[in-house]
């Protein structure tokens, strides 16, 4: 069976989760926690990040660092998981979809001028596929209008834009450690504040509202109330196995990338025959090989090649069901017509199995399969 996804676990995970168990704290912000901050501060230069308890949590608090507040508008991509928007529904705010480009299924930049109104406040960006956004054109838009960025980059860990790694491509930055990310720990993510003065912000909204970690940190006495916020802090022993995944993020790196660079030398002459379209990787951007992803003709051929692949015991998925024409996007008033490449990206693209476990002669496999159904 080739899975679709499976998480890289060796002895280092185990190592470090036990010690956690028996030797660390439990709750949050504990040397484990403290070990990712160093790693993500060598790795990508990151440091104004706060671990949180998912992805989707890390949205959550950008959304209430940008006050965003019933009446607000927010201009988003239709083609995103449901919690980029939940972030800022939960507010009060109102979405506003924008279609996406053809080549990166991200927000397309030059369609974002046209729907803002008086109301909008904020542009969530989705770097798709761990494929960063064009993100100068929309921080300049943004910047224009008065509006604040957001840069979901759940998928785009490692990721760069122009030289800079995602996350920090605008004022806030969302990260995933999901099981289905390049680095899991288990369910996880994080935020980067990229606005140095909102960080003691951050910490007290990730805190349930407390300056609980200046306490844990020596600069008050005790701890108190001082605004909204939840639960937000991940237990340190999450953070043992995130540690032990980013101790081996060349590993890791490494072999995810070489089972994108196989599929996309393998598949080539499919594409060169019209038969599906690669991945597109804009000039400027590195990209951390997070998914692999094609186009097939029409939404029978792609439920066609599902089919048979799992006959073959290969596990392909769908991309995302668009947000505006799904069963809530409808009921918000959206219409279908009003993303066209988000509805046709929607129904034609194929995700493929991509994991640090998989081998070439999988990759391989694969490649011959897809070519078996589609030639
Ligand atoms: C683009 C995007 N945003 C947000 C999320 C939510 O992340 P999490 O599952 O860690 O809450 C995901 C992950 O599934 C995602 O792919």
């Amino acid at each position: 069976m080739i899975r679709f996804n499976k998480p890289s676990i060796t002895n280092l995970e185990e190592k470090y989760l036990i010690d956690s168990l028996h030797n660390g704290i439990h709750s949050g912000d504990g040397k484990y926690t403290k070990r990712v901050y160093e790693l993500f501060k060598q790795l990508f230069g990151i440091e104004n990040m706060l671990l949180t308890t998912s992805g989707t949590d890390a949205l959550e608090m950008a959304s209430i660092l940008a006050n965003l507040a019933p009446g607000d508008e927010v201009i988003t991509p239709s083609f995103t998981f449901s919690s980029t928007v939940n972030a800022f529904l939960l507010r009060g705010a109102k979405s506003v979809f924008c279609d996406i480009r053809e080549d990166t299924f991200n927000i397309d930049e030059n369609k974002i001028e046209a729907l803002i109104t008086e109301k909008t406040k904020a542009i969530y960006a989705v770097d798709y596929a761990g494929v960063p956004c064009e993100m100068d054109t929309i921080n300049e838009i943004a910047h224009k209008y008065d509006l604040v960025v957001i840069e979901d980059a759940a998928q785009a860990v490692g990721s760069t834009y122009k030289g800079r790694y995602a996350g920090t491509l605008s004022e806030y930055g969302c990260f995933s450690f999901h099981e289905t990310k390049n680095f899991s720990m288990g369910e996880g993510g994080a935020i980067v504040v990229n606005l140095e003065d909102q960080m003691d912000r951050a910490e007290i909204i990730r805190e349930k509202g407390t300056n609980r970690r200046q306490l844990l940190a020596g600069l008050v006495d005790k701890y108190t109330w001082h605004d909204i916020g939840s639960s937000f802090l991940p237990s340190d022993l999450l953070a043992a196995m995130l540690t032990a995944q980013l101790e081996r993020y060349d590993e890791i790196y490494k072999k995810r990338m070489k089972i994108w660079n196989t599929y996309y030398r393998g598949l080539s002459e499919l594409e060169q025959d019209k038969l599906l379209r690669l991945p597109i990787i804009p000039e400027n951007v590195g990209h951390n090989a997070h998914m692999f992803k094609i186009l097939l003709p029409t939404e029978e051929i792609r439920k066609d090649l599902i089919d048979r692949l799992k006959e073959k015991n290969i596990m392909a998925h769908i991309c995302y069901v668009p947000l505006h024409s799904s069963p809530y996007g409808i009921s918000m008033g959206n219409k279908v017509e009003d993303c066209p490449v988000t509805e046709e990206v929607g129904k034609t693209g194929l995700r493929l199995p991509l994991h640090a476990g998989l081998t070439e002669e999988d990759a391989m496999y694969v490649i011959k399969s897809i070519k078996e159904v589609l030639g």
